[in-house]
């Protein structure tokens, strides 16, 4: 396995996933979902998505980039809860504080291809991610896109860190298995990626 991933299984209890999920579904009625579309052909995404803090996310025709405001509302993204503040505390080994999370909404039917996450210029900090809900088919590769591949189911609850080399390491969910788990309404899966997208400024 490609060197800096890290996978802990139950990171969060029960009770916590379950205060997550109803802190993360009173954002999203202000802070909708949305469903942003491949660059270039403007395909729409199979999982819908937004975002917390500074900075999101964005993928449209015109490409991918991070931008303070929802492409929606035009607000400012909702902050980011304090729960996945303090994760990001406790694990990333980074000395500063994430700009984005991405909230990605799967359903039944969604799947995320195999891709590396590249937009962002913080290149020494990890993603740390956490999973709600339904089960995921998870896929790790390596850093091209022909590497080997291994598979991995991820439950609620786990957190996964793409740090060192696993950083530019390919990743996608193949698929989820809906219904495995209640906790997210329609019994989908809700994924949640933390990330430094800047370089702080050196002191
Ligand atoms: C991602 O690569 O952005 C999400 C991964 C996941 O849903 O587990
Ligand atoms: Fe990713």
């Amino acid at each position: 396995m490609v060197e800096g991933f890290r996978f802990l299984p139950e990171y969060f209890s029960p009770a916590a996933q379950r205060a997550l999920v109803v802190e993360i579904l009173s954002i999203l009625e202000t802070n909708p979902l949305y469903r942003g579309a491949m660059p270039r052909t403007g395909k729409p995404l199979s999982v819908r998505n937004t975002n917390l803090g500074p900075l999101g996310w964005v993928s449209d025709i015109k490409g991918y980039r991070y931008q303070p405001t929802h492409p929606e509302t035009g607000a400012a993204w909702t902050p980011i809860p304090k729960a996945l503040l303090d994760l990001w505390a406790a694990v990333s080994d980074y000395p500063h504080p994430p700009q984005a999370c991405l909230v990605n909404w799967y359903e039944a039917d969604s799947r995320l291809g195999l891709h590396i996450d590249a937009d962002e210029t913080a290149k020494d900090a990890p993603v740390v991610s956490v999973s709600l809900g339904s089960r995921a088919l998870f896929r790790l590769g390596g850093l091209e896109r022909s590497s080997p591949t291994s598979s991995m189911r991820l439950a609620s609850g786990d957190v996964v860190i793409l740090g060192g080399q696993s950083r530019r390491a390919y990743h996608g969910v193949d698929r989820i298995y809906p219904d495995s788990s209640t906790l997210v309404p329609g019994g989908g899966r809700i994924n949640l990626t933390l990330r430094r997208v800047t370089a702080p400024n050196p002191v």
